[in-house]
Formats: C-alpha cells, structure tokens, sequence
C-alpha cells in the first residue's frame, strides 16, 4: 500500500510521514517546492510518478489572518488544490479509495483512524 503526502513539510504532513506504518505501508512526501497544490498539471504529475494507493493532502493555506486580504491564494490552496485530487490520471488505482484532505480543526475523527 503506498501513500503519497502533499504538504509533507508542515505539521500534519510531517507527522504522517515520520509516524510507524504498518510493514507493508510506504511512504511518499512531498512538500510545496516538489509538488505545488495550486498548479493541476503539478498534482497530476505527482500522481502518474507515485502512482499511490492512497492521498493524503497536509498542504494548506493555514495564515487565517491574511485569509481576507489574499483571498486568491487561499482559495487557490484550499479550494482549488484539493479539487486537483478529484482529476485522476487513468493510471491511478483509485476504484474504490478516495483522496483524504485535511481540513479544519474541527474533525470528527482523527486522520490516523480514517485511514486504517
Ligand atoms: N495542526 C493541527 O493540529 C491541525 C488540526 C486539525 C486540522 N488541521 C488542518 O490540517 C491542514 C494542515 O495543517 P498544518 O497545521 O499541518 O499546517 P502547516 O503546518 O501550516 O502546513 C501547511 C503546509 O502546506 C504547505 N503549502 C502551502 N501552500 C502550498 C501549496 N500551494 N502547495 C503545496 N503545499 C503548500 C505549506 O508549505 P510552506 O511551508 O512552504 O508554506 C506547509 O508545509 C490544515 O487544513 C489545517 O486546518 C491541522
């Protein structure tokens, strides 16, 4: 089972990559200078590379105090980015597993237990 992380530098990006997987698990992480969420061709390339089972999207726009004044860029990243995952190269396994992206802070359930 392969997992590719986008965002891999941030918080939850880092977390997920350096946590214990089960052995058959593998891990890909990206960050925004290897894979920019915002540009669709950079997306669906990572996913042709990869080729992962499984996508978990860490990268955010996280500054909301600047959220109103750059509403582009949040919209870009927050918005716009995770509809790139929904853009599925042939290529990709993806018959019955979805993209997982990570939110707000007001999740039901944590992300560890939506993926197991
Ligand atoms: N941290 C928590 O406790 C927590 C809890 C619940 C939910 N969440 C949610 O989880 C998500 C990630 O949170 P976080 O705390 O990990 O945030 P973070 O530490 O700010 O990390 C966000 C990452 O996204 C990257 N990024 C920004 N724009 C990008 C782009 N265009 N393409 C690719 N990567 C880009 C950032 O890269 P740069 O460093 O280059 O800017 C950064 O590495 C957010 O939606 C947040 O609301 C977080």
């Amino acid at each position: 089972m392969k997992l590719l992380v986008l965002g891999a530098a941030g918080q939850i990006g880092h977390e997920l990559c350096r946590r214990v997987w089960p052995a058959d698990y593998r891990i890909a992480g990206v960050d925004r200078a290897e894979v920019d969420i915002t540009r669709q061709e950079a997306v669906a390339d990572a996913l042709r590379q990869e080729r992962p089972d499984i996508v978990i999207n860490a990268a955010a726009y996280t500054a909301v105090d600047r959220a109103e004044s750059e509403p582009d860029v949040a919209w870009a990243v927050n918005a716009a980015g995770p509809g790139h995952l929904a853009v599925r190269p042939p290529v990709f396994r993806w018959s019955t597993s979805r993209p997982i992206t990570c939110s707000t802070a007001a999740k039901k359930r944590p992300i560890a237990r939506m993926i197991r």
